[in-house]
């Protein structure tokens, strides 16, 4: 059986805290889609982690922890990841694997992608820079190198064929960075992944499912980020969505019972694209300080604005949501009135359809508006005693969606969670 986590917006829900959250009731934890894009916060013995590419499960003992198929790797970030979780007593040589077909990020990857950015201009779509999208590219493209490649004698032939047409679109770009340095620590982080556990993940993971494992299935940025439902072209390049489980770990969707989406009590996003429910005034900024909206990635900055509840509608039905966890419900503590998107205004005509195109057409958000709680919720530890104004904001939220909140997370704290009774 194969549980899934998600983000249903643009990322950064809490999906680390989640999973780690979740990890103990399950066997393995898969990462399914996405790189080091990606930046998961955790708290273990009270000090903050953040992780970009080993799954959210790696602390809790007895898991193993697997980067699946469908995931892009950057060995050198890799490398410092497991060393940063070692100095914390994880012993990762035991409990992580990857997936040979999990295709690598290049240097070259990376360099595309700072020149593509810089090409855009104004139009930027504000990529973390890590490479995804040529690594994606060459993915599908039938170019890519893949873990399992590292192992062949003709390995290092393939890399100087691949990277002689990287340099060509690189030439085209006018690209003159020295690479050279990136390169050497390219290659010196492929010894290091050589030695570790680098399994055929279908097989590895149909085999554990056959043997009765629990596996939880954890997914990278937000639905509104994925490449095919998403805000296009203002996305990640992978499926963030519960189809992307299946075509990034190898399982068949039978094998998937719940779908945790998780959603802020608000909404942020990082990065250029369509935002309706954007706040450019001091709540966003108070909502900003209130939730430290800085990327875990990137450090940068954080749109943030109300709950968009046709985009979370959405997010609910491409995913199959059962259940839903809410984050960062503590960040509205102080706040007088809440508001919540319930229908856009697309070019003057009321819908709550997300529409195919955002940008370049005139999207409003209209709001209902609800009272704040005004208290502390960070010491709350269950559902009965949520201030009732909270009650009525999250009934309001599971009537809507048609999926019942069962978790509030109420402070990044491991402990901060209130569960559903
Ligand atoms: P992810 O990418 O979905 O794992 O989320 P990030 O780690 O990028 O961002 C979530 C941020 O919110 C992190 O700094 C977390 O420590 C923090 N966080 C998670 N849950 C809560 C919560 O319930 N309340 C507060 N105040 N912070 C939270
Ligand atoms: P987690 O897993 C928030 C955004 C980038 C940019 C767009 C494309 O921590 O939630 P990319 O580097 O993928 O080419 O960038 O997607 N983005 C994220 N935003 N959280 C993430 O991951 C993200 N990963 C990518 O800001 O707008
Ligand atoms: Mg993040």
């Amino acid at each position: 059986m194969v549980d899934v986590i998600l983000g249903l917006q643009w990322g950064d829900e809490g999906k680390g805290k989640i999973v780690d959250y979740f990890a103990p009731a399950y066997d393995m934890i898969a990462r399914f889609q996405g790189g080091p894009n990606a930046g998961h916060t955790l708290y273990v013995d009270g000090k903050k982690i953040v992780l970009h590419q080993i799954p959210s499960g790696i602390f809790r003992e007895n898991k193993t922890n697997l980067i699946g198929s469908g995931v892009v790797l950057d060995p050198v970030i890799l490398q410092k990841e497991c060393e940063a979780v070692a100095s914390f007593g994880v012993d990762f040589r035991k409990s992580l694997y990857v997936s040979e077909r999990t295709h690598l990020i290049l240097p070259t990857h990376r360099a595309i992608d700072r020149a593509s950015e810089a090409a855009k201009g104004r139009e930027k779509i504000g990529s973390t820079l890590k490479g995804i999208s040529p690594a994606y590219m060459d993915k599908t493209g039938r170019n890519g190198l893949r873990v399992g490649d590292l192992l062949n004698k003709d390995f290092h032939n393939k890399y100087q064929q691949l990277r002689k047409k990287h340099q060509q679109l690189l030439d085209n770009f006018s690209f003159d960075e020295d690479i050279s340095q990136a390169e050497n620590e390219f290659f010196e982080a492929l010894e290091f992944l050589k030695t570790l556990k680098i399994v055929n993940g279908e097989y590895f993971i149909n085999d554990a499912l056959k043997a009765g494992n629990k596996i939880l299935a954890e997914g990278a940025q937000g639905s509104m980020l994925d490449v095919d439902f998403g805000t296009f072209p203002y996305v990640t390049s992978s499926n963030t969505i519960t189809a992307g489980v299946c075509s990034g770990l190898g399982i068949s969707p039978q094998k998937i019972k719940e779908v945790i989406g998780i959603t802020k009590a608000y909404c942020t996003r990082v990065g250029s694209g369509p935002f309706p429910t954007e706040l450019h005034d001091e709540m966003g900024e108070l909502i900003r300080q209130n939730g430290h909206e800085f990327g875990s990635t990137t450090g940068r900055p954080r749109r943030c604005g109300w709950i968009d509840l046709v985009a979370l509608n959405f997010a609910c039905m491409i995913n199959g949501v059962t259940q839903l966890v809410m984050t960062k419900a503590d960040v509205l503590d102080n706040i007088d009135t809440l508001k919540v998107c319930t229908k856009y205004m697309v070019n003057g005509k009321e819908t709550t359809h997300v529409p195919f195109q955002m940008e370049g057409s005139k999207v409003e958000a209209v709001y209902k508006e609800f009272e704040g709680w005004k208290t502390d919720i960070t010491g709350i530890k269950s559902f009965k005693n949520l201030p009732p104004q909270m009650d009525t904001y999250i009934n309001y939220i599971n009537e809507t969606l048609g999926v019942p909140v069962n978790y509030i997370s109420n402070g990044p704290g491991t402990k901060q969670i209130i569960v559903a009774s």
